[in-house]
């Protein structure tokens, strides 16, 4: 209850503020779209030739969306059973999908009711291109209206676990299931009749056909086998496109390599590329991959904007430039963004301010190389899918805070986007086998304005060396506690309070550090990292005794929601 007053005070202190400043992304996405935003302002169109897309005629499994939450995880279950698969709209024309060579499709599930009036149904090709379907929660119920069955609202909501009992043991969908296994159930409805030629395969207490299946292609499971809380899930699934679908798995990443290889050849031709680098992993992943493919055709710009921790650009520098022998134009600008930022205490004016003179160096940079042909960009699915409301993805939240000139006019350039089918495990294996250090494909993500947001109030030179002492620290600390990787952000945070404390016979008076460490699935819920007190000690002690200036640190021990991952 306190949490869910605190929130409703915030949002109504601040309504306009509250959702749009919040980015849920990494610094990669946060600089391509500032270069997307650059290359609109002169509206060029996108480019996304089909043709020339890596791996295009593999064979897919289609998720028909409708709407559910989970979508993105069904997609993801799959892909870990080495199929690809995309996400599209419920109502997308079968023009559109045979070109992915779909081998089956999966309903999914969502919040309609499939008896009111506009509820949304599957389009006519689901039933007569003789293909498996899978419909999974409202996507059953799809199934049993379109073929005849009847479905009423459920009496009792069903919600949470459930345990499955299996009846048809010999069903390929249910091959090698235990005949008990729990499952998560999330739905109101209920099939009160199955289509004619359907058989129960499996049933719950509360749902007497929670499997079923007419003997050859279609099957309805009434749960959720993505999520985790359905331990047999993933098996179901891989059953459904092995056993039923017959698919040959061939989506791996070595296979994306080759095949991204020479898709990226055949697109860029004897064009030349430019890219943003920002150290994080896809845009580093991007790249090598792009200069992989076309070598010295592409052109790296790095933007030091002075915000970054301590040695983050030396060390990206010497993983492309030495190690990898990319061309990249660094350009040192941290004294130009520093000077934008004098006086600037308000977090959003902050984000702004950066945002815009990214693309202006950027600009600059990219107006000095001669002739570019393509935009390399680091943007990964979950960003690009189509049955994703626009407005809620991050790179359309960034799009709203900018407004700037544009690249200039004799840069025609169109986006080459490796990536774009990718979920982030995805590229951390691409990167992996492409050689990148582990250190880099497994960077926590660091956000755009990068210590800017985390040092409270006015953006200093001094202010950012405290930071950077503190937050090296912190970082080296959980590194060597082994907490790196199991912990979605840790770091430093550079408070505008001060306070007194002793330092052998002197009193002090200094500045407050707070650590913040949170565990997460995706940044928009989040939950303080429960780091052994010795650790805590550890970092504490270090801090107070190696960095000048600080002289007492606190651990933030608040959730997301009510409080975000950042402090600004
Ligand atoms: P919050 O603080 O909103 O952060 O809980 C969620 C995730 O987004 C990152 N973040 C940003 N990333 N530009 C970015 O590129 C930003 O302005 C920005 N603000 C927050 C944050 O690091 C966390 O991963």
């Amino acid at each position: 209850m306190v949490i869910f007053i605190h929130k409703m005070m915030a949002e109504e202190q601040k309504p306009s503020t509250a959702d749009s400043r919040r980015v849920a992304t990494t610094g990669d996405i946060e600089v391509s779209t500032y270069l997307e935003i650059a290359k609109q302002a002169r509206s060029e169109p996108s480019a996304h030739p089909a043709g020339a897309e890596p791996g295009a005629g593999r064979e897919a499994i289609i998720i028909l969306d409708f709407g559910s939450q989970y979508n993105l995880l069904i997609a993801r279950r799959v892909r870990e059973c080495q199929v690809y698969c995309e996400l599209l709209p419920h109502d997308t024309p079968w023009e559109k999908i045979a070109p992915l060579n779909p081998r089956g499709f999966i309903l999914s599930g969502g919040p309609a009711s499939v008896y009111q009036t506009d509820a949304p149904l599957a389009p006519a090709y689901i039933y007569e291109k003789q293909l498996p379907v899978l419909g999974i929660c409202y996507g059953m119920q799809v199934i049993t209206k379109q073929l005849g069955g009847v479905v009423s609202p459920g009496v009792k909501r069903e919600y949470g676990h459930a345990m499955l009992q299996v009846s048809a043991v010999d069903s390929p969908l249910l091959d090698g299931i235990p005949p008990a296994t729990p499952v998560w159930m999330s739905h109101g409805d209920r099939i009160e009749k199955m289509p004619p030629g359907f058989y129960t395969l499996a049933h719950t207490e509360n749902s007497p056909a929670a499997v079923m299946g007419d003997g050859q292609k279609i099957f309805g499971l009434q749960f959720h086998p993505e999520v985790a809380h359905t331990p047999e899930g993933k098996n179901i699934l891989r059953n459904f496109v092995y056993n039923i679908c017959h698919c040959q798995g061939n989506w791996t990443m070595g296979n994306f390599i080759s095949s991204s290889l020479s898709g990226i050849k055949e697109q860029v031709g004897d064009g030349r590329v430019v890219s943003a680098l920002s150290g994080g992993v896809d845009s580093a992943v991007a790249a090598t991959l792009i200069h992989r493919a076309i070598g010295a055709q592409l052109t790296c710009i790095f933007v030091n904007n002075g915000l970054l921790r301590r040695d983050e650009a030396e060390r990206t520098l010497k993983v492309f430039q030495k190690n990898l022998g990319m061309k990249i134009v660094y350009v040192d600008a941290g004294d130009r963004f520093l000077q934008k930022l004098q006086g600037v205490t308000d977090p959003e004016t902050k984000r702004k301010i950066i945002g815009t003179e990214f693309i202006r160096v950027f600009e600059e940079e990219a107006g000095k190389i001669g002739r570019v042909d393509f935009l390399a960009q680091g943007t990964l699915y979950p960003d690009v899918i189509e049955s994703v409301s626009s407005v809620s993805t991050a790179s359309a939240k960034i799009k709203t805070h900018h407004n700037v000139g544009g690249l200039p006019a004799r840069m025609t350039l169109k986006l080459l986007e490796p990536l774009r089918r990718l979920f982030k495990d995805e590229v951390r294996q691409v990167g992996l086998q492409l050689g990148l250090p582990e250190e880099m494909v497994w960077r926590q993500p660091f956000p755009g304005p990068g210590l800017a947001i985390r040092i409270i109030g006015e953006v200093t030179r001094e202010k950012l060396e405290m930071l950077r002492a503190a937050d090296w620290i912190v970082m080296n600390e959980i590194k060597k506690a082994r907490m790196y990787r199991q912990l979605w952000q840790s770091f430093a945070v550079l408070t505008d309070l001060r306070s007194v404390g002793v330092m052998g016979d002197f009193r002090t008076y200094g500045c407050l550090a707070a650590v913040r460490a949170v565990t997460s699935e995706d940044a928009m819920t989040a939950d303080w990292a429960r780091l052994p007190y010795d650790l805590l000690a550890r970092i504490s002690n270090r801090i107070v005794n190696e960095v000048d200036g600080i002289n007492r640190v606190v651990y933030d021990i608040t959730s997301k929601p009510p409080s975000t991952i950042e402090w600004e």
